[in-house]
């Protein structure tokens, strides 16, 4: 495709990239679960984005929906305005949401729900008299986003080491991940030891300074689909409710659907004080976040100051509309009752890649899958990170038209290589097929070149 702007060749020379010299194709266009780049080359969104693109690219009833809205107001700010929109979508996430909760704070992502989550949860404390509490404790291989706040508050070193000067000291305890685990035991003669690690810690802190604890019901990125035992949450849970510390639930890439639940914790049994989203809300249709808030923890701000704390863009009519339209049509559609449906084909397809010798583990759940490279299967040694061996992988899926993510250190922060599938809720059987065949072909191409 000719790339012209004004009579000249369209240049990316005015792009702040976030890696240094991107050599990305450029996308043109979207449909289903396929993207499509200049030349007319097809990708399947095997990676949905990044956990994003939940009910498929290009869906004419959103499409419908945000001109509908555009024709009536695009922004109209909450210091001034309630709008339709914002009211439509709390009730459509409320609605989806466990029991007790109801109250909804709409941002523009996930980064800017958990850096919320935080603050509420410092202000939750302060209103109760609790002024001393302000510590979110957090597991190491995890991630809560970008900002400094939630980087503190986050386990993930390739992200946060450079940055450590600027960030505030946040207790973490130990991941939960029973393929390495950090305490060299096993389950179930472990007892979960790595949820005790919770209470040690806040020990360790003193109860009086803690806020909040915040975990990913299943790891995404930092630890490509780690899965908790069963009795893991409900253990964090007794002793968040010990030491009057608030329960935060990551589910920027677990909610709406992902795990084949509505939200991931479900799974556990166990419903949180909070639960941070992003990503599939709006399936990328426009960016947006949310803070869902059970009413026990809202009661301190029914009266009194309300919460301090705010965006410009929480509630934005345009957004709202867009995401009460992705939430319709996935309760129209049943979308999550298709990924509970073909859960266990997918995860049987993902069990043949054992097979190869350089796939150690296969973990998650729904449509969130974590495949952990070891270079040696008995001891489940990593590759040296130089590599790359999940980086290589990913290249060579892009090349073979399936996208996925590539992600690293999610042993100790510096070693471990995992790929990470989380493919559109809107895929058959058939297409699960194909994009483990075609990982299949990438991971031995790699192979044979390590
Ligand atoms: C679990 C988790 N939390 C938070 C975030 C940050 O979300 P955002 O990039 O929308 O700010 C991400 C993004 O990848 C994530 O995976």
């Amino acid at each position: 495709m000719n790339m012209e702007f004004e009579g000249r060749a369209l240049t990316d020379d005015h792009i702040f990239f976030r890696s240094a010299g991107s050599v990305n194709p450029v996308v043109d266009r979207a449909e289903g679960i396929y993207l499509y780049d200049v030349d007319g080359k097809r990708y399947i969104d095997g990676m949905g984005g990044v956990g994003v693109v939940s009910i498929g690219h290009n869906v004419p009833e959103i499409r419908e929906a945000a001109i509908a809205q555009m024709d009536k107001v695009c922004f109209a700010h909450p210091f001034h305005w309630k709008n339709m929109p914002h009211m439509e979508l709390s009730e459509r996430i409320a609605r989806f949401a466990p029991e007790g909760m109801t109250k909804i704070f709409l941002c523009s992502g996930g980064s800017e729900a958990n850096e919320s989550a935080i603050k509420l949860a410092r202000q939750y404390h302060v209103e109760r008299g609790n002024t001393s509490k302000y510590k979110v404790i957090s597991r190491w291989n995890s991630f809560h986003g970008n900002t400094i706040g939630t980087l503190a508050s986050g386990g993930m070193r390739v992200r946060r080491d450079i940055f450590t000067p600027l960030l505030t000291d946040m207790p973490h305890i130990a991941s939960c991940n029973c393929y390495h685990c950090p305490f060299g035991l096993e389950y179930p003669s472990c007892e979960v030891r790595c949820a005790h690690d919770l209470e040690a810690e806040i020990l360790r802190t003193g109860p009086d300074n803690i806020a909040a604890f915040i975990a990913e019901p299943v790891v995404g990125a930092a630890g490509g689909g780690l899965t908790a035992p069963p009795e893991y949450y409900g253990i964090i849970r007794d002793i968040c409710d010990r030491y009057d510390i608030l329960m935060i639930m990551d589910e920027v890439i677990t909610g709406f659907g992902r795990t084949g639940r509505n939200f991931g914790i479900e799974h556990w049994g166990v419903v949180p004080d909070i639960i941070c989203t992003g990503k599939g809300l709006s399936s990328g249709y426009t960016p947006l976040g949310a803070m869902i808030v059970h009413e026990r923890v809202f009661e301190p701000f029914r009266t009194g100051r309300g919460f301090a704390h705010g965006y410009t863009f929480g509630g934005n009519p345009l957004s709202c509309a867009i995401g009460a339209s992705v939430l319709k049509y996935m309760e129209e559609h049943q979308l999550v009752g298709n990924v509970a449906h073909l859960e266990e084909r997918f995860f049987e397809l993902g069990q043949e890649l054992l097979e190869l010798d350089i796939v150690g583990d296969i973990r998650g759940k729904g449509f969130f899958m974590g495949i952990e490279f070891v270079e040696c299967k008995e001891t489940r040694a990593a590759f040296p990170p130089a590599l790359n061996v999940s980086g290589r992988i990913a290249d060579r899926a892009f090349r073979n038209g399936l996208i996925v993510g590539a992600g690293k250190g999610g042993i100790d922060g510096v070693h471990g290589d995992h790929i990470n599938l989380a493919p559109p809720f809107i895929c058959r059987e058939s297409d699960l097929e194909e994009i483990i065949s075609i990982l299949r072909i990438s991971i031995e191409e790699v192979r044979r070149d390590l």
